[in-house]
């Protein structure tokens, strides 16, 4: 996808309406999620959180203490340890576990096929979604992940929740390896379709749309017209009297 950074300027930054909103974005991965999302937080001045970098967080945490990611009992017995630190500066976001710099490692291969094992782990998303909330905690904020609508934030002003064909969720994957935003290992079709079932068909919080989000099918559309979208149900839902 284009990057669009000379449209991302805080046109909306001093706009008070917006000032406590929760912007929630779920969605598979490859869907856009990561750019729209941070793209969003840049336009209206808000922070951002990427949730998903939790959860690899954590997963690495798992990796380099030996826990073995498949042993559900061990993930849970050892998740309330690492200290995760996330920073929501659009601009910067940034994640350390246990004071190490985990923004490069969270990418990798190893830890990209480990995650839906550890993210499947109810203990683990229990101290991950409290972690969230504090984060989020007053609003203006721009969300992304699997479960914000349904389960973290399921008062949030906008629920947007992205799809695009497989195909072009395996490519968009593909270019990011290749030098995107995020760079991650590119992963098959296949690798995506089963990471993507896996998260979808697990018993805690499985990827969801929430029944009052507004699905944006992103295949036709370019960065700078999903953040489009999304900002205009924002200025929508942010003059609606009763919300947040
Ligand atoms: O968005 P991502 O690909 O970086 O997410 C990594 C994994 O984390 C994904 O396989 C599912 C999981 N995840 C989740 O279970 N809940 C979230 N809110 C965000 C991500």
């Amino acid at each position: 996808m284009e990057r669009a950074d000379h449209a991302d300027q805080a046109d909306h930054a001093d706009d008070a309406r917006t000032a406590g909103i929760v912007v929630a974005i779920d969605g598979p991965s490859g869907s856009g999620k990561s750019s729209a999302a941070r793209g969003t937080a840049r336009r209206l001045g808000l922070r951002y959180l990427d949730t998903g970098a939790m959860y690899r967080a954590m997963t690495w945490w798992m990796m380099r203490a030996g826990t073995p990611v498949d042993d559900a009992d061990e993930v849970a017995a050892r998740s309330g340890e690492p200290d995760l630190q996330v920073g929501t500066d659009p601009d910067l976001p940034t994640i350390t576990v246990d004071g190490i710099d985990v923004s490069g490692p969270i990418r990798s291969r190893e830890v990209t096929n480990a995650v839906s094992a550890v993210s499947a782990v109810p203990a683990v998303r229990h101290r991950l979604v409290a972690l969230q909330r504090e984060l989020i905690g007053d609003g203006g904020i721009v969300v992304e992940g699997r479960d914000i609508g349904t389960t973290v934030a399921p008062d949030a002003t906008v629920k947007v929740y992205l799809t695009a064909h497989e195909q072009e969720r395996a490519r968009r994957r593909a270019a990011e390896g290749l030098g995107g935003a995020k760079v991650e290992v590119t992963l098959t079709q296949q690798e995506l379709a089963l990471r993507d079932k896996k998260d979808s068909t697990r018993t805690a919080s499985p990827l969801n749309q929430a029944p009052d989000a507004v699905v944006l099918d992103t295949t036709a559309l370019n960065l700078n017209q999903v953040i489009e979208r999304i900002c205009a149900l924002a200025d929508e839902r942010a003059g609606m009297p009763g919300r947040r």
